[in-house]
């Protein structure tokens, strides 16, 4: 029989470095799901990614003197190693950058067109130069840039626009007809009565005051709105507009776009609108999950706490993370982080409850039938509670998945563990072999040994590798699906069990949250350390090393500023016979004409770069103390071209 399908996303992230612990949250969700839908019979497609162009991007790489692609891709690179670390099986991930997406992007900008959707006019609004950003007159601060606090001034700038406002009344009509679009029901209401009822007006979609984005086929000075080419990546994943879309026939509309509630209003408007213009299915459901919060401020990394995922990942382990981040956030709703919370919540339910159950039980069944699970005798009341308890089990957890709440789902199976805990003491296993009741006791163990399965199999979506090592531990293979929790009694005869270490220690709370603290404060410490102490602190290389690094005198023979810039300036150089075209980031302290006749020292041995679709062949070094920058020259006239050693 075919399975039904599964769609479910992720929204790409921002590839802007410095992943916390709340950035980990949407994955580790979507993960769970992903896993218990594809268990339960679903044809799952997963996808994730990131979101790579835009103006921050760009200034961001243009700050750290590498082209954008460059400094994307280190940002990919380290994403894709926190999903591996935390254990993320999606299906596909995709980059807004990848060729077929940008070209997917292109096409329906050239649908839109072609349908009327899309129109160029012109945008007004009060332009802050040094931010390259326009604001409208309500979100000015005194009049001046909310992000730097200088002046603005009212310009505007030609712009293709989507005709968001016709769909409004569509839009109406379609929540009506599908209450449960947006989830939880809270976030449908923000959006109907902040956005929809004060109007819709038509979205401006393209900018022309920087190029690090899909450029428009139709008109090339263009980029498309980062929103429009990172919202596309859901159906481009999947082949749309290209010639093998095989996926996209299976798999779309999405049955979940997982999102964080501050983009609930890109999913559930501008989202739908778009995929209404391009005469397409909308998505069943968008659900705007709450925060992880730290002291009550969205996560961030200045803190003061460890909430570097790999640091913690590294310390406790990749299910730890997950568990915490599944188990103790009301879903829906914001939730805090503390370390303190993270090692409670690991010594209540991972140490006490479930690593003490599997170690209990795995060593009865070893000092009491030699490690091998023994046949059960007939069940008594007791036992009949606990089967019908394991039974039940799955359509519980069944009904928290599709509502979405993932601490349910655990603490229904976490009912399983604490209940077979506690028919550990109520049937004294060491009492019933102190008095030979060996029929019982082999009862007693099977039955926990078939708790221990249960939970196991119901637990694999959530915490997949401690799953797998209980299987080992009770000599189980691992299941692929829930078939074998239709019914109590699947532990044939044979099997051995290996007690082995535990799956998790006890933590010494005060112990490891002073540890935390000093870590913290290092890292802190280093983040306000003076550059040059950081530099001090670096590693080491060998003459060898530095004997790379090509450094030339160079004199200023032309400098002017890049357009649409206020940071770069570009350069000729005279570097002995050499002429090199150079653009270097010093506009904001040096005007062109000081520069003109200055002896620099060029890195000339440094790849070719293209800074702002400009190319760039080597860097002026200058020296900065984190507020001024300035360029480094020889103390006495020496000529160009000489080597600086
Ligand atoms: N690039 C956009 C999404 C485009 S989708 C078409 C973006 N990226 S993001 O990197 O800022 O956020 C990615 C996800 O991480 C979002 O779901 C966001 O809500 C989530 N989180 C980031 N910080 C978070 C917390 N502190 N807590 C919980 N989730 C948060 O938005």
């Amino acid at each position: 029989m075919k399975k039904p399908t599964y769609y479910i996303t992720t929204p790409i992230y921002y590839s802007s470095g410095n992943f916390h612990l709340g950035h980990c949250y949407t994955t580790v969700i979507c993960d769970a799901l992903a896993r218990f839908k594809r268990m339960d019979g679903y044809d799952v497609f997963y996808l994730t990614g990131t979101d790579e162009h835009g103006q921050k991007v760009q200034q961001k790489a243009e700050a750290a003197g590498v082209t954008p692609k460059q400094y994307v891709d280190k940002l990919h690179d380290q994403i894709v190693r926190l999903w591996k670390t935390l254990n993320i099986s999606y299906d596909k991930f995709i980059r807004t950058t990848d060729g077929y997406h940008e070209e997917t992007v292109s096409k329906i900008y050239e649908k839109l067109l072609a349908s009327g959707d899309l129109y160029k006019s012109s945008y007004e609004g009060w332009y802050c130069t040094p931010c390259e950003s326009f604001w409208t007159e309500s979100q000015l601060v005194d009049g001046k840039c909310p992000d730097c606090g200088r002046e603005v001034s009212l310009q505007k700038e030609e712009s293709y626009f989507f005709r968001l406002s016709k769909y409004q009344d569509r839009l109406i009509e379609f929540y009506e007809q599908n209450p449960d679009f947006i989830s939880p029901k809270s976030r449908m209401n923000e959006m109907i009565n902040n956005f929809i009822k004060p109007g819709l007006k038509d979205l401006c979609v393209s900018r022309t005051t920087f190029d690090w984005g899909v450029k428009l086929p139709f008109d090339s000075k263009h980029v498309a709105y980062v929103w429009i080419d990172a919202l596309a990546n859901y159906i481009s994943a999947l082949g749309y507009l290209q010639e093998d879309h095989s996926l996209f026939d299976k798999f779309w509309p999405a049955d979940l776009h997982l999102v964080g509630k501050e983009i609930v209003r890109f999913h559930t408007i501008i989202w739908p609108a778009l995929l209404m213009a391009l005469d397409l299915p909308l998505p069943k459901k968008v659900y705007g999950h709450g925060w992880l919060l730290f002291g009550n401020d969205k996560m961030s990394k200045s803190k003061g706490n460890v909430v570097d995922p790999f640091v913690l990942a590294d310390l406790y382990g990749a299910d730890v993370l997950r568990y915490f981040l599944l188990r103790e956030i009301p879903f829906g709703s914001d939730g805090n982080y503390t370390n303190e919370a993270l090692l409670n919540r690991t010594n209540a339910d991972l140490v006490n409850d479930l690593g003490n159950l599997v170690s209990r039980t795995t060593a009865m069944v070893a000092q009491y039938f030699g490690g091998t699970i023994p046949r059960h005798g007939e069940y008594c009341e007791l036992d009949r509670e606990l089967i019908s308890l394991c039974e039940g089990t799955l359509a519980k957890v069944r009904a928290d998945m599709d509502n979405l709440s993932a601490p349910d789902a655990l603490c229904d199976v976490f009912r399983i563990v604490q209940r077979a805990n506690k028919y550990i003491d109520e049937t004294a296993p060491w009492t019933l072999n102190k008095n030979g009741d060996k029929q019982r006791l082999a009862t007693v163990l099977y039955v926990l040994c078939e708790c221990i399965r249960f939970a196991a199999t119901l637990l694999i979506p959530f915490v997949p590798t401690t799953a797998e090592r209980i299987f080992d531990k009770i000599g189980l293979p691992l299941p692929r699906d829930f078939k074998g929790l239709a019914h109590f009694g699947g532990i044939g005869d044979g099997v051995t069990v290996t007690k082995g270490d535990n799956l998790f220690n006890r933590i010494d709370v005060a112990k490891e949250l002073w540890k935390l603290d000093k870590m913290a404060e290092e890292q802190n410490a280093q983040n306000d350390a003076p550059q040059t102490e950081q530099a001090e602190q670096a590693e080491q290389i060998t003459i060898d090393d530095f004997a790379k690094v090509k450094l030339v005198t160079a004199k200023v023979l032309s400098c002017e500023k890049v357009a649409k810039s206020d940071k770069l300036l570009l350069f000729k150089l005279q570097a002995g016979e050499e002429v090199r075209q150079v653009v270097s980031g010093i506009a904001q302290y040096y005007t062109p004409e000081y520069m003109i006749g200055k002896t620099v020292v060029l890195v000339s041995n440094l790849k070719p770069a293209k800074i702002r679709g400009v190319e760039s062949n080597g860097m002026i070094l200058c020296a900065s103390d984190g507020k001024k920058v300035v360029f480094v020259s020889p103390e006495a006239e020496i000529g160009s071209g000489k080597e600086v050693r």
